[in-house]
């Protein structure tokens, strides 16, 4: 079987025979320190690089074979470290890790003291760790000839005054791979009673308070949106909801979607736009792993997270359009379109779950929209919301993580495109105009008073290339903008 990059941190040890990789910036090009130790030892290679172009530029690479007693040094270029971005950190040391890979280096060793960048420890976890991940899980054919990196040792001065750093960065790095593999894992296999199990594991692992609600638990509540949504497939509807408690007060409130296939029901998606839909459950899975993270930090607050889990499928229960659904807060919904699944299954779960947990946030996140691609493309998820603080603490742990996010405005003249004729809502506009924060005008009715911000990672769920910290295949988007979100939470 395939196993993962194991990544340590380790004391500054320079032995004989090891690949190492470490960084230069543009600020002065200085080889001092360990730096200066490794250019000693390969018969002053890094010195001849730099002396022979290399410039350090932001990402460049260099991989180096030097005389002496090293097998290869790889150098990193960091550009001018006061400009460098704490993606672009991570996206350069998870270059490195895949370049030293592909080369069929087994184990390296990072120079961490020569990145002397802020932060730099949980970057170089992060870049380690997401870099070298890759979901193998079903491969089962030359696994001998994949090319592995075994282990990656993050070597530093005083590991002691780092080690704190490098353990909450593993636990982050660990979410997010949970989160990529088991967004990747397919439709067959993580239907809504597997991942329902899974939720249990990770309530049970992190000592979480778990409930779950199963169809008929749903019918008498009177959920008609997600029962509705659930109704074509032979695998039941059920919402899932963790409690942890590391805190005083109301907790913060985390939704998220989980559709673990979505065909787009009656209106049934076309070829090319129905493969990959595996990831319409990337939201629910995402609030799973942010949870346990939580937990496994010791975060001192309490959070709250609940997925609504059913599979969107074709058969003669199937709902269909022209449906009209009661949701759980007693609003009437007509079904104008069996594909805007997502905001049913949400409405029911928002509704309960902020009357049940009168949170003082709630924070939602869901494969919502392909109308996200439109608006901001590959790499940035809209938010959008009621409430300018807690939007504005997502943009700042977005920051500090290095992910992108954008504010999208909600102003109630989108509303009106929601209104349907013969119910109180309508599940899907008539045109494409403006999806995303149509979309969230419709969960905006089932939010309550509670201040709410909803992310939309429709297309950033996904990557379509291996690049930096991303493989091809899920992405984890958003894992660690929330983690750092409820870290800061107070
Ligand atoms: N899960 C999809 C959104 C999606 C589409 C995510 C493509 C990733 C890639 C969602 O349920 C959906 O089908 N949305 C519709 C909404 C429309 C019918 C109002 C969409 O975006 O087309
Ligand atoms: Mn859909
Ligand atoms: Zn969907």
């Amino acid at each position: 079987m395939h196993k993962d990059t194991t990544v340590v941190l380790s004391k500054t040890m320079i032995s004989a025979g090891s690949s190492v990789l470490a960084a230069l910036s543009e600020d002065g090009l200085k080889i001092s320190g360990a730096l200066k130790v490794v250019d000693g030892m390969s018969g002053n290679a890094v010195s001849l690089a730099v002396k022979n172009g290399f410039k350090a530029e932001k990402g460049e690479l260099k991989m180096l074979y030097p005389a002496g007693k090293l097998h290869a040094v790889l150098l990193l270029g960091l550009g001018k470290r006061a400009e460098l971005k704490q993606d672009q950190f991570i996206d350069g040391v998870a270059d490195g890790a895949k370049a030293a890979r592909s080369a069929g280096i087994t184990e390296l060793h990072v120079l961490a003291d020569s990145f002397g960048v802020k932060d730099s420890i949980r970057g170089i976890t992060l870049g380690s760790m997401l870099g070298t991940h890759r979901f193998m899980k079903y491969k089962t054919k030359d696994l001998a000839k994949v090319k592995n990196l075994g282990k990656i040792t993050i070597m530093v001065e005083d590991p002691a005054k780092q080690q704190k750093a490098f353990d909450e960065a593993k636990i982050v790095a660990d979410a997010v791979k949970k989160t990529r593999d088991m967004v990747n894992t397919p439709p067959n296999v993580a239907g809504t009673e597997e991942v329902a199990q899974y939720a249990k594991k990770i309530a049970a692992e992190n000592r979480l308070k778990c409930t779950l609600l199963e169809e008929k638990d749903m019918e008498k509540l009177g959920m008609g949106c997600i029962t509705a949504v659930g109704k074509g497939s032979a695998a039941k509807p059920k919402i899932a909801i963790l409690e942890y408690n590391g805190g005083a007060g109301k907790p913060v409130l985390l939704v998220g979607k989980g559709v673990t296939f979505d065909s787009g029901g009656y209106n049934l998606k076309p070829t090319n736009y129905i493969n990959n839909m595996k990831d319409d459950k990337a939201g629910a899975i995402t609030m799973l792993h942010v949870i346990e993270a939580v937990a496994r930090l010791g975060v001192k607050a309490n959070v709250v997270a609940a997925v609504a889990l059913a599979e969107n499928m074709v058969s003669g229960m199937a709902y269909r359009p022209d449906d009209i659904l009661k949701a759980y807060n007693g609003m009437t919904v007509e079904v104008t379109n069996t594909d805007a699944e997502g905001r049913l299954v949400l409405a029911d779960t928002l509704a309960y779950s902020v009357e049940k947990h009168k949170p003082q946030a709630v924070v939602d996140i869901a494969t919502l929209t392909g109308a996200t691609m439109i608006a901001l493309g590959h790499f940035t998820t809209p938010i959008v919301g009621t409430d300018e603080k807690l939007i504005g603490q997502l943009k700042e742990a977005a920051d500090a993580t290095g992910e992108k996010v954008w504010q999208l405005p909600l102003w109630e003249e989108y509303g009106e495109a929601m209104k349907s004729d013969v119910a109180d809502l309508k599940n899907s506009t008539d045109g494409p105009d403006a999806g995303v924060i149509t979309g969230a005008m419709f969960l905006k009715n089932f939010v309550g008073e509670a201040p709410w911000a909803h992310l939309d990672i429709g297309t950033t769920v996904w990557s379509k290339a291996d690049k930096g910290a991303k493989q091809k295949g899920a992405t984890g988007v958003c894992v660690r903008t929330l983690i750092e979100f409820v870290k800061n939470w107070k």
